[in-house]
Order: C-alpha cells, then sequence, then structure tokens
C-alpha cells in the first residue's frame, strides 16, 4: 500500500489556499492548513485537516509548524 501523503498548505483560509486544502482531503492525503484567522477554517477542521495558527512574516511561526508536523507525521 502506498503511504499517505502529508501537505502543509499556507494561507488555507481562504482562496487557493483553502481549495487546495480541500482537494488533497478530498484525496485522502493528511492536510496541515496554516492562517493567521483559525477560526475561518473550521470547515476545514471538520473536513478532517489539521489546523494550525500561522503567520509566515515570523520565522518562529514558520519554525513551529514545520516541527509539529514533522514531530506528529515523521514528514512532509
Ligand atoms: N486567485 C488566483 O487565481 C491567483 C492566481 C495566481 C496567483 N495568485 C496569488 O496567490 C496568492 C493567494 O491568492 P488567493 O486568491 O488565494 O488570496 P486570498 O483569498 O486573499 O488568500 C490569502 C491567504 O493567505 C493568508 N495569509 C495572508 N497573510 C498571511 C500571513 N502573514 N501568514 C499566514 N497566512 C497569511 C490568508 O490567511 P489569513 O489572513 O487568515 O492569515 C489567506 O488564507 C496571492 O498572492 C495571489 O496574488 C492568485
Amino acid at each position: 500500500m502506498t503511504e499517505q501523503k502529508v501537505v502543509i498548505i499556507t494561507g488555507a483560509s481562504s482562496g487557493m489556499g483553502e481549495a487546495s486544502a480541500k482537494l488533497f482531503l478530498k484525496r485522502g492525503w493528511i492536510v496541515y492548513a496554516g492562517a493567521r484567522r483559525v477560526e475561518r477554517m473550521a470547515e476545514l477542521e471538520e473536513q478532517g485537516a489539521h489546523v494550525v495558527a500561522l503567520d509566515v512574516t515570523k520565522p518562529e511561526s514558520n519554525q513551529n509548524f514545520v516541527a509539529q508536523v514533522v514531530d506528529e507525521q515523521g514528514r512532509i
């Protein structure tokens, strides 16, 4: 069996990021969705995404996001 893929999507609270997150969820991937407006990702969370507060302008925020995924899934 093929290993389930793990993807990080930034800007997942609207637009192309949200659409991409939904597409990957439909395909059975493990999706980590990041954006500042966490409340706007409630629907993604209901659909199975791991929702994370992220501000890509803050290096520490990016590092924490990646570290969380590697910690929980062992890969990206
Ligand atoms: N739509 C298109 O057809 C298209 C085509 C080509 C290129 N693009 C480009 O692709 C990008 C996205 O387009 P879009 O239409 O999907 O825009 P959008 O609907 O405005 O989405 C922008 C996303 O980026 C997130 N974001 C903004 N600042 C952030 C920050 N500091 N940290 C984390 N997330 C942040 C927003 O989330 P929060 O505000 O919740 O953080 C939101 O989820 C834009 O740069 C656009 O110019 C779009």
